[in-house]
């Protein structure tokens, strides 16, 4: 079975899709099968927006390096997905508002872990608190906060609070700190996806983040295969 992770928050502009679309092409490029329809890594769509499917649309097929589709009208297609033997992981783009409550329960239920991107802003605080507290924590359901779209630029200041914020309501909280870069915000229009960003520095930096988050969710990390057993030697030493 697929494990599958969503990126959760009822609030929108968080981050859920950039972070959904961009972890995905690191996990579906480091794990292989890139080839259309071969691919182990599946991305879900269960957001009515359909923001994903927009993006994936645009990006040239034999470059984006997973699967992808649309289910916001039978969310409960997941719980089938992640029975595919072909993907080791499906990743989940859920809806950005408090009106889709049934699709977000059922994608739930096929969801074996969150993440919840948050920006270092205290306007997110409340509706992110709200998702947790309502929605998370009631169903048991594990996750871990992740901040988001910081811009180094402003200073430490604000993503600080925002850690203290996260951490003085022990939330389970990523190390993991996806900066902000100009490149991610153009890329949905630009159809691409950060495995395919230039060689420059600020290609590679803002890629870097989500290694370090596919790191930190332990993605990878298979078993080593089988080997192949060597014939006994036979003869002298
Ligand atoms: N790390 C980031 N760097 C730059 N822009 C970002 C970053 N994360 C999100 N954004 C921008 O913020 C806006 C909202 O992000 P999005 O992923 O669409 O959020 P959601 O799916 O939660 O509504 C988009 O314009 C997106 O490009
Ligand atoms: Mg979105």
């Amino acid at each position: 079975m697929a494990r599958v992770i969503a990126f959760v928050n009822q609030k929108g502009g968080v981050g859920k899709t950039t972070n959904t679309v961009n972890l995905a092409a690191i996990a579906g490029e480091v794990l292989g099968g890139a080839a259309a329809g071969e691919s182990s890594v599946l991305v879900v769509s269960t957001d009515p927006q359909a923001s994903t499917i927009w993006w994936a649309d645009r990006v040239a097929e034999e470059e984006l390096p997973f699967d992808y589709l649309q289910c916001d009208d039978k969310p409960e297609e997941l719980a089938r997905l992640k029975k595919l033997d072909q993907y080791e992981f499906v990743f989940v783009d859920s809806p950005g508002s408090i009106e889709d409550k049934h699709i977000l329960s059922a994608t739930l239920d096929a969801t074996d872990e969150v993440v919840v991107p948050l920006p270092p802003a205290a306007m997110a605080y409340a509706p992110t608190r709200r998702t947790i507290e309502t929605v998370l924590e009631p169903r048991n359901m594990p996750y871990r906060i992740l901040i988001g779209d910081w811009d180094p630029r402003d200073g430490r200041v604000d993503l600080e609070q925002t850690q203290d914020y996260v951490d003085g309501k022990e939330w389970p909280r990523l190390n993991t700190v996806i900066r902000h870069y100009k490149i991610h915000e153009r890329a949905a229009a630009e159809g691409q996806v950060c495995t395919q960003y230039p060689k420059g520095r600020i290609g590679l930096e803002a890629r870097e983040d989500f290694f370090r988050l596919a790191l930190e969710l332990g993605i990878g990390g298979r078993p080593l295969p089988k080997q192949k057993r060597k014939s006994p030697v036979k003869g002298k030493v």
